[in-house]
């Protein structure tokens, strides 16, 4: 595939709000010397209960101002966008820039690291219901048994700043107890707001199942795949940007939060 881009161009990273923001610091660790251009579609989060019609139409508009920023690879930091987008932004897109999900990482590890395993999986209702997860542990065709369940109600209780009190831990305790989710050997946070409350989901389970957390995964698969197109940028005065579609104090509060430092978001419609 010929890319235009070139190694100082910067990263395009979205999601349906600030989720993609706990992605986006583990990439600017990762990788320094990297621009990162985030947008957080909060005009119109959450995407978790959209359709896919809806999220396709969204994610596309979003795709065309990152490519007119430049970005040299586009990360879809959404678990709910990767779900329902990835297949018509690959063809969307073409070969503007290089696309990435958040989903393809994960499978990839689950290929390396896990076999005959049971498997749970927590995400929005769009990420459970499309089965992307589900159908791609299958494929692997490594005697994987794996379940989902969506758990609607922990994004909101983060947002809220609840991920630190005992009320996350009724709602974690509540979902996790579910039938479908017995006797698993790991679980996957497929959704990029759970990071936030990884330790909290791990403490449920005394810590003695595998909690398999996307941002360190996705980082070093961004790595890797600027790697691989001779794209890693050498630039020693990165800098980043943050775009929201629709912005508020509290909203910008939230994002610090997300981010692990204050950050200033700029209205982008
Ligand atoms: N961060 C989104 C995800 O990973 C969930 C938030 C939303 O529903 O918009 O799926």
């Amino acid at each position: 595939m010929q890319h235009t881009k070139t190694q100082n161009s910067p990263i395009g990273i979205f999601d349906s709000g600030v989720g993609g923001l706990t992605i986006a610091h583990a990439i600017s660790n990762l990788l320094p010397k990297e621009s990162i251009i985030y947008f957080g579609d909060s005009a119109h989060l959450p995407y978790g209960d959209k359709s896919a019609t809806t999220i396709i139409h969204y994610s596309q508009r979003i795709v065309d101002f990152l490519l007119a920023q430049n970005c040299k690879l586009i990360l879809i930091a959404c678990n709910s966008a990767s779900s329902a987008a990835y297949d018509t932004l690959t063809s969307y897109i073409g070969s503007r820039a290089i696309l990435l999900n958040v989903i393809d990482p994960i499978i990839k590890h689950i290929n390396a690291n896990l076999a005959k395993k049971n498997i749970g999986i927590i995400g929005t209702k769009q990420t459970i219901s499309s089965k992307a997860y589900q159908d791609k542990i299958a494929a692997l065709n490594k005697n994987i048994k794996v379940r989902g369940l969506a758990t609607p109600l922990l994004t909101p209780a983060i947002e809220e700043n609840f991920s630190t009190h005992k009320i996350i831990d009724a709602i974690i305790s509540e979902y996790l107890s579910r039938g479908e989710l017995q006797n698993i050997d790991a679980l996957i946070l497929a959704c990029t707001h759970y990071p936030i409350i990884k330790d909290r989901i791990s403490a449920f389970y005394n810590n003695k199942i595998d909690i398999i957390n996307s941002t360190e995964i996705i980082a070093h698969s961004v790595k890797q795949q600027l790697a691989d197109n001779n794209l890693l940028s050498a630039n020693n005065n990165a800098q980043h940007r943050f775009y929201v579609s629709d912005l508020t104090e509290s909203f910008q509060h939230k994002a610090g939060m997300f981010f692990g430092d204050s950050i200033n978001l700029k209205l982008y419609r």
